[in-house]
């Protein structure tokens, strides 16, 4: 191989390394229509499951952090007409799904706040929340040790902190179904390939 060619291969290969780990390094659901929506349906489903045993009458400012399109906050403002909800995200084009659809739900705007952020700083002071709020948010962080802090940082005395992620634990079957268990074992391994902390739980000899 000549010189030139090996200099636009080695180009080449440096731009798909660059590119996947810029890929990486990205919200791995990304911001298309779709997924969007998706969120939307999801919690059609699962708020039932996300709220079990949760009652937010006394609560009157609630932060989402990672509000996404505002599923959850068109749920909680439909369910509560006293809360005042903070809606933070580190996506502008999911900020402005979310004012779009609250608009075209008829919420009135002084119900609610959104605001972008760099994902590391909550811009509000000390103790402002009654309560703080992540729904399948931790997930996609890094270093979710962050996010905690400040969530406790802006938590009033005495406020709580509701979290829901996914639990891949909680997919399991009894007794168990070869096949069930097959598709979770890949599955576990394909988040594993993509970076993801997973404990492997479903790879049992089938
Ligand atoms: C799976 S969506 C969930 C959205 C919403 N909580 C729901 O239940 O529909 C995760 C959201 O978290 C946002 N996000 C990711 N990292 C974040 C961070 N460090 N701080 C704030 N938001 C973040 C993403 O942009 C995305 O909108």
């Amino acid at each position: 191989m000549d010189l030139q060619r090996t200099k636009v291969l080695l180009i080449a290969i440096l731009y798909c390394i660059l590119h996947w780990k810029q890929k990486m390094e990205h919200y791995l659901h990304g911001y298309e229509h779709d997924e969007q929506i998706r969120l939307h349906r999801q919690n059609a489903v699962l708020a039932p499951l996300i709220y079990r045993g949760i009652n937010l009458l006394s609560t009157s400012n609630l932060l989402e952090v990672g509000c996404g399109t505002g599923a959850q906050i068109l749920h909680l403002l439909n369910e509560y007409p006293n809360i005042h909800i903070t809606g933070i995200d580190t996506s502008k084009e999911q900020l402005e799904t979310c004012q779009e659809i609250l608009c075209k739900n008829h919420i009135s705007p002084k119900r609610y706040y959104l605001q972008w952020v760099n994902g590391k700083h909550f811009p509000y002071p000390d103790q402002s929340f009654d309560v703080v709020l992540f729904v399948w948010v931790l997930e996609h962080v890094k270093d979710p040790t962050i996010l905690l802090q400040e969530a406790f940082r802006v938590l009033k005395p005495g406020g709580s902190l509701y979290i829901t992620e996914v639990y891949n634990d909680s997919f399991r079957c009894h007794p168990p179904e070869p096949d069930i268990m097959w598709f979770w074992t890949e599955m576990e391994r394909f988040q594993s390939a993509l970076g993801g902390k997973v404990t492997w739980a479903f790879n049992w000899p089938i």
